[in-house]
């Protein structure tokens, strides 16, 4: 029977991806998207654990879905399975059940390939199905593969889980042990994902660079190998990779950026801090000045490399020196663009139980400093585009008619105003002007015309 699922995704790129390979689970359960919860018969909140207040979120949206299943139930239209996934469902557990009776299925983000168990057990059961289980079986093993049109821009999930345990993060509890995906299982999935119109594929992974698996010819490989493998496919036009953790890029990684053109020139490569005390409190395993030499390392291999990290102000301990640290190690790469969140305590994290805890107010000021100072960085970024061409990938429409919209090599979104024909193409473009949040730019040549290599750049101011 045709019924309607609605997900409703917090979080990384790896919930991203999961959240779609539900919606393929579900697919032969007669699951087609909706456009709303109001419309579904079932909604899956797949939620994040990572920072604050996480769970009071999914518990205050859950109070809204309990009044949209009465309305719904008690008009007749039949019943709505509500379910709560992802990392918030992992360490919350019976505690939603607790609070929230109504829901009727809690699992983790290991489990999701057992979903049509889960579905008959919770139109059989009168409670709700728990299943926050590590199951020994891969759940990899037990997806469906994806039907229909592949988007211009995907994600791949080559591995998951983390063993590096940095004390603020929920991660290492929520995801488990790392895990990494064989080789040939995910060439695989990314010639299905390229074969269905795919150009751009983003191999994710909460720890990706800590990649190792069995190669294709059977070998020990890690990432870099794994990326000059997949670049031989043909019809992939570029590959990305996030988030990967310092201590893991090792040398044929690094290499890969100067040798395969397909990889672009953009890496997300998280440090934290710049303060040698507290990346050891964190328990980084790496100081300052490791990870100034890795950039050192990946300038030399790809001299174009935008970078983009992760930073958290205000963990335990941290002093004013500390945070200079931070701000000196940022003036010293030069990020293209970086997150950056004010720390706040886990539950069951060690960092939580640290007796040192910065104030509030000080972690507000530091954010502030820290954000002005990235926020410069990204501009003068941006501006160093300005009159260049480069290849664009366009991927969809753009909002306003007559545009299409796209990414940079270095992950900037491009719009210009050119016929939708060529979404899922690559263009060459000079940027003409700079927008708050994107390039504006007009299309220059067409993919091939003349055969500049992917990811490359021409100035042509
Ligand atoms: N507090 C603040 N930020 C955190 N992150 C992870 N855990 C915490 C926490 N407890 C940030 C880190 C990480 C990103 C995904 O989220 O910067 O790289
Ligand atoms: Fe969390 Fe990343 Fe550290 Fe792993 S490497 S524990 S995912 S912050």
């Amino acid at each position: 029977m045709a019924k309607k699922l609605f997900i409703k995704t917090y979080g990384c790129q790896m919930n991203v991806y999961d959240s779609a390979r539900m919606a393929d689970v579900l697919q032969p359960l007669g699951y087609s998207p909706a456009n709303s919860p109001e419309d579904a018969d079932m909604v899956i909140l797949n939620t994040c654990h990572i920072r604050e207040k996480a769970a009071e979120k999914v518990y205050s949206e859950l109070g809204r879905l309990r009044r949209l299943k009465d309305a719904r139930e008690s008009a007749g239209h039949g019943r709505m399975v509500i379910a709560v996934a992802g990392c918030v469902a992992q360490a919350e557990g019976e505690e939603i059940i607790a609070r929230a009776p109504f829901v009727d299925m809690v699992f983790g983000p290991q489990t999701y390939h057992r979903l049509p168990e889960m579905v008959a057990q919770a139109s059989r059961a009168g409670g709700a199905v728990l299943n926050v289980e590590f199951p020994v079986e891969a759940k990899f093993d037990h997806l469906p593969d994806h039907e229909g049109p592949g988007a211009t821009s995907a994600f791949l999930s080559i591995q998951e889980g983390c063993d590096r345990f940095c004390t603020f993060c929920v991660v290492p509890y929520t995801r488990g042990a790392e895990f990494s995906r064989d080789g040939a299982a995910i060439e695989a999935e990314a010639r299905k994902l390229v074969a269905a119109g795919t150009r751009e594929i983003t191999l994710l992974g909460q720890n990706v660079n800590a990649w190792h698996g069995v190669g294709t010819d059977g070998g020990d490989w890690r990432l870099g190998r794994l990326i000059r493998h997949l670049a031989e496919i043909d019809g992939l036009e570029r590959i990305r990779y996030t988030t990967s953790h310092p201590r893991d890029m090792d040398d044929e990684l690094i290499e890969a950026h100067g040798a395969v053109n397909k990889l672009m020139p953009y890496l997300h490569l998280p440090v934290q801090s710049g303060s040698d005390r507290i990346l050891a409190a964190m328990n980084r395993q790496h100081t300052a000045d490791d990870y100034l030499r890795i950039i050192d390392k990946l300038r030399r291999a790809r001299p174009d490399l935008a970078l983009s990290s992760d930073f958290i102000v205000g963990f335990p301990g941290e002093t004013d020196k500390d945070f200079a640290a931070t701000l000196r190690l940022i003036n010293e790469v030069g990020f293209a663009g970086a997150y950056s969140f004010k720390y706040s305590a886990r539950p069951g994290t060690p960092a939580a139980a640290m007796g040192t805890q910065v104030p509030e107010s000080v972690r507000d000021e530091r954010l502030a400093g820290l954000q002005q100072l990235l926020g410069e960085q990204e501009t003068a970024f941006h501006r160093t585009k300005l009159g260049a061409e480069f290849p664009v990938l366009f991927e969809k429409p753009g909002r306003k008619p007559g545009q299409i919209a796209g990414r940079s090599p270095w992950m900037q979104a491009v719009v210009v105003e050119a016929q939708e024909a060529l979404i899922g193409r690559i263009a060459i473009c000079r940027i003409v002007e700079l927008a708050a949040h994107s390039l504006h730019g007009v299309v220059a040549a067409l993919d091939g015309e003349r055969g500049d290599a992917p990811g490359t750049e021409r100035i042509c101011a």
